[in-house]
């Protein structure tokens, strides 16, 4: 493929990820009664460079054009989310899930049964309705949630490791397993100290919209 052909067909999964982006953060600054204890911690986002696109396709036996990105690969809009805490991941996943419009393509819990080399996270790939003149397609994102030892855990892993030929591999394996499980316990201790990451109770949401905070402020209407 040309670089206007990569260009023309990453487009809309570009739209597709900037939509679910704002959708993130609108959870993330409502998912919760708080302000002071929103699940997210950060988020990163991606498009696959044209490079690693082809390359993939190559592995994987296929011609590098952009008719096989299309129907094989689901990754080419990547979200990575990076909680506080483990909750805070299953609440984000459900309430994203439950948006009507959104489709579940495919979702992994590698929290639940993490992956034998002790990575952990959990991905879901979402089908985000992008409409056109034409009407409208859904394009897939992947979402990637992980807790901040998760993370470190796996940016590690993948500096060092991740599908790369090394001499102790074997040694760095049971290492890096080993490593994962004490985070997963440092993680587990922070979890003892969190009072929130608990979703609001659904009738305290509904007194408080019945409720304005500011009686003072004008009714828009
Ligand atoms: P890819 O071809 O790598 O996309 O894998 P896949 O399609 O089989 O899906 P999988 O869920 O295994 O991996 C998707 C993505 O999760 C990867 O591209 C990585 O970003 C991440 N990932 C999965 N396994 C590991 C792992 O063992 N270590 C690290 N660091 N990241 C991983
Ligand atoms: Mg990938």
């Amino acid at each position: 493929m040309n670089d206007e052909e990569y260009y023309n067909f990453v487009r809309p999964y570009a739209d597709a990820m900037q939509m679910l982006l704002t959708r993130l953060d609108v959870l993330n600054h409502n998912l919760y009664g708080k302000s002071d204890s929103r699940p997210i911690h950060y988020i990163q986002n991606r498009i696959k460079k044209k490079k690693s696109l082809e390359e993939k396709l190559i592995r994987r036996g296929k011609e590098p054009t952009v008719d096989n990105a299309k129907d094989y690969l689901q990754d080419i809009a990547g979200v990575r989310i990076i909680c506080y805490f483990v909750d805070d991941i299953y609440n984000l996943a459900k309430s994203l899930k439950r948006q009507a419009d959104l489709i579940v393509i495919r979702e992994q819990d590698y929290i639940k049964a993490p992956k034998p080399n002790g990575y952990r996270s959990y991905h879901l790939i979402v089908g985000v309705p992008v409409y056109c003149m034409d009407g409208m397609e859904y394009f897939p994102v992947e979402v990637q949630l992980r807790t901040l030892s998760m993370d470190f855990w796996a940016s590690m892993e993948h500096r060092i490791s991740y599908k790369k030929e090394r001499a102790d591999k074997e040694e760095l394996t049971t290492e890096l397993l080993g490593y994962a499980n004490q985070l997963q316990e440092i993680e587990k201790s922070f979890e003892s100290h969190n009072e929130i990451g608990k979703l609001k109770e659904p009738e305290k949401m509904e007194k408080d919209m019945a409720k304005p905070e500011n009686t003072d402020s004008p009714i828009i209407s």
